[in-house]
């Protein structure tokens, strides 16, 4: 959908505390980017957090600090709209809308609900959380969805939600693509490098996080699980550690992964470790610097502000799906 000519971005992240490097490479690089040159939409999904269970305190903790790390690594509030999604009602309407024509059959299938509930148990909230997703994506009409690797399925869950709904009530929802960067679309857990980096992993080497202090990322580096042969190579299936390091410092730098190969193949695991700390730290710097210049009571202006912009830019296009299916009026 196009207004006053710019294409719409629209994103999400959880509140759920311990932001990493992962979300940053996989998906924030590309939200700051794509502020410059879309009507750009940022929101914090707080109610998607509520699917596992989360303290009251350290929930509305989290929220906070997710805004302020958006923030910090690069979105500017006067480009893109930043708001909490529990603070837009539309966003419950319209995924109960989508809810009635989304096929369990499709949901028993999200890998993502499969991985969750075999660990934290089933509800419907988590069974149904692709369809507040779509609902988030399709409430705004966005045209793009900046997120990592493991979103992928649910975008395309969406944009099959948008044509169902098109199909059988008219054209009202674009398509949305996904947009998934080409390195570092999946930064890998660096204690076991076949299981993604997640901000629920209870080990807390498992993660660089973005507030980390370089010396918890040297550590944390030096740390990261490799294999016993020492040769600088990327093989995900022979060397998966190294091969995230290699993906990790390709994104850090820009430099491309045959390049790094090349200068680190004969220098063995413990130089290139220090070579990707470094370029870590130097990533992850000036955002921990701008993390902490930011006020809370600043954010907290900010985000009423981008509520009432988001609740009224949603109640305009959620009016059009209620005429739509026929709930308009009396
Ligand atoms: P979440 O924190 O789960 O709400 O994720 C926020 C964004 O970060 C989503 O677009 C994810 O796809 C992305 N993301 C999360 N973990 C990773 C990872 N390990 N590698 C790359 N992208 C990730
Ligand atoms: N499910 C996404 C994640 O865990 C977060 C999310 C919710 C989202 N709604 C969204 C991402 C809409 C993009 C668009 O990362």
């Amino acid at each position: 959908m196009t207004v006053n000519g710019k294409r719409k971005v629209f994103s999400g992240v959880q509140p759920t505390g311990n932001m990493h490097i992962g979300t940053y490479l996989g998906a924030f690089r590309n939200w700051v980017k794509l502020q410059h040159e879309y009507e750009a939409i940022y929101c914090v999904v707080d109610l998607h957090a509520l699917t596992v269970p989360v303290d009251p305190a350290e929930l509305h903790r989290n929220r906070i600090e997710a805004v302020k790390v958006l923030l910090a690594v690069g979105i500017d509030p006067d480009k893109s709209l930043v708001y909490m999604q529990s603070q837009v009602p539309q966003h419950a309407e319209l995924a109960w809308i989508l809810g009635t024509m989304t096929p369990t059959g499709v949901l028993n299938r999200m890998t993502q609900f499969k991985e969750k509930s075999a660990r934290a148990g089933a509800n419907l909230g988590l069974y149904s959380y692709p369809v507040l997703m779509a609902a988030d994506i399709l409430l705004h009409r966005a045209d793009l969805v900046p997120v990592g690797d493991d979103q992928r399925q649910h975008l395309e869950m969406t944009r099959d939600v948008a044509e169902r709904f098109n199909n059988r009530y008219g054209e009202v929802f674009p398509l949305p693509e996904a947009l998934i960067p080409e390195t570092a679309a999946r930064v890998m857990s660096l204690t076991d490098p076949r299981a993604k980096m997640s901000k629920s992993d209870p080990n807390p080497r498992s993660a660089i996080l973005m507030l980390d202090t370089a010396d918890d990322i040297r550590k944390k580096i030096k740390g990261a699980v490799t294999d016993s042969e020492p040769t600088v190579a990327h093989d995900w299936d022979a060397k998966p550690g190294i091969s995230n390091l290699l993906e990790l410092m390709s994104a850090a730098t820009g430099r491309p992964v045959d390049a790094l190969v090349g200068e680190y193949a004969a220098t063995g695991y413990g130089v290139f470790k220090e070579a990707v700390a470094e370029a870590v730290i130097e990533l992850a710097a000036p955002i921990k610097a701008r993390y902490g210049g930011l006020d809370d009571k600043e954010v907290a202006v900010l985000l009423e502000k981008g509520a009432d912009d988001a609740r009224s830019s949603a109640e305009r296009h959620q009016a059009e799906v209620r005429a739509a299916v026929g709930l308009d009026g009396v």
